[in-house]
Parts: structure tokens; sequence; C-alpha cells
């Protein structure tokens, strides 16, 4: 692939909140998470672990646990930023079609536990590597998706009752979005801008 087409999809990647409510073929997005899984891993232990949330009854719970998180998380901010916080829309929960949690197995058995005895957490970081490779995939294909975690994990575990040794890791809303945005939208609203390159680097 020339690089342009691959840069073009970096710069057309969002996270995206407002969501059309036209649903999304389930060969789709069962396309994606194959196409996710192409990510690399630890020892290749392949630690995601994709929890389909279909039931209205839990969405709607969790989206109400969310709401509450982000009121409390408000707290930190004062002045003009607490305005402004309040008035940022932090996920889709209500709207998206899809809705997914997505898991690391810490105790996955694949990979023998090869390249995770001196840093156990890179079973995680395998796992959020797939979720990036999601969210290109579904950028690919026309569809948005929303990172949610402004939610208690322990919280999250107990509504969706997963294994004890899954760490909940990412909330993702799925679907068609509203609009085609080509800056981050917290950019949009004045929260944050890009960072220069030269202020991520030191130099030893
Ligand atoms: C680990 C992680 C957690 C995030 N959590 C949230 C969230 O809870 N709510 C939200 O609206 N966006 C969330 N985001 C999205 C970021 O706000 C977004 O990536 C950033 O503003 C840059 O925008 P862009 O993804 O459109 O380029 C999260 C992103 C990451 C990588």
């Amino acid at each position: 692939m020339p690089f342009v087409e691959l840069r073009a999809l970096l710069e057309q990647r969002r996270d995206v909140r407002h969501f059309r409510s036209q649903p999304v073929d389930a060969a789709l997005v069962e396309r994606l998470l194959e196409t996710a899984m192409l990510a690399p891993s630890v020892g290749y232990s392949q630690p995601w672990r994709w929890v389909m949330v279909e039931s209205e009854v839990t969405r709607a719970r969790i989206a109400e646990h969310h709401e509450t998180a982000k009121s409390r998380a408000g707290a930190h901010y004062d002045g003009e930023q607490a305005d402004l916080y309040r008035s940022l829309k932090l996920s889709g929960l209500r709207e998206a079609p899809v809705n997914i949690a997505v898991f690391s197995d810490n105790g996955a058995t694949r990979g023998h536990g090869l390249g995770r005895q001196t840093m156990p957490e890179t079973v995680e970081w395998s796992a959020v590597m797939a979720i990036h490779t999601l969210w290109l995939a579904a950028t690919a294909e026309g569809l948005g998706l929303g990172w949610v975690s402004i939610l208690e994990p322990d919280y999250v575990a107990a509504a969706l009752q997963t294994p004890p040794e899954w760490r909940f890791l990412a909330w993702l809303c799925l679907g068609y979005p509203e609009e085609a945005r080509q800056r981050p939208l917290l950019e949009t609203l004045g929260w944050e801008q890009r960072a220069p390159l030269a202020e991520t680097i030191l130099r030893r």
C-alpha cells in the first residue's frame, strides 16, 4: 500500500460520539473483528476478548453509569474549563448500534507465557493493538468507532459477568458516523491541540 494511502486512513480515523441509527451488518462486524485479530501480540498470545453487548438493559445500565462517572470526574475542573467539560459529549453509548466491551485475558494460555515474564502488562498492550487495528478497519469501511473509558472497570466486569482473569480495557461504540470530521472534536471545541513532534522527543 502506498504510504500516502495509509497516511490518509490514519488522518481520517476519528473518535466518534455521534452516530446515525442505521444498523451495521453482522457479517461486516465479524469481518472487522477478524481484521483486528491480525494485530501483533506478545508471544502470539492473542489475548483480546470481545464482549458483544446485545442486551438493551445492560447497555442502558452502562450508559447511566458512564453519565454518573462523567459528572463525578467534572469535579477536577473549575471555571471556564468546567463549563466546557460539562458541555462535552464523551460517548455515543445511547445511540451506537453496536457496543463491544474489550477485555484482555490476562490468563491467556496461547503463547505459553513467552515475553511476559519481565513485562506482564504487555498482554494488555497487545489487546490495545487489536483495538487500534479495529479502529482503522472500521474507518476504512466508512464506520465510526468511539472509545469510552469513563467507566469503572469493576462495574463493567460485574455487569457483563466476565471471567476474573479478564481485565476491562475499552467500551467501543460502533456505527455509521453522523458526519465526517477532519480534526479531533476535542481540538475543534478548544479542549486540546495536537502536540508538535519536538514536544514528544527526548535526546540522550
Ligand atoms: C485510551 C483511550 C480512551 C479514550 N476514552 C474516551 C472517552 O471516554 N470518551 C471520549 O469521548 N473519547 C475517548 N477517547 C478518544 C479521545 O478523546 C480521542 O482519541 C482524542 O480526542 C483524539 O481524537 P481522534 O481520536 O478523533 O483523533 C479515548 C481514546 C483513547 C485512546
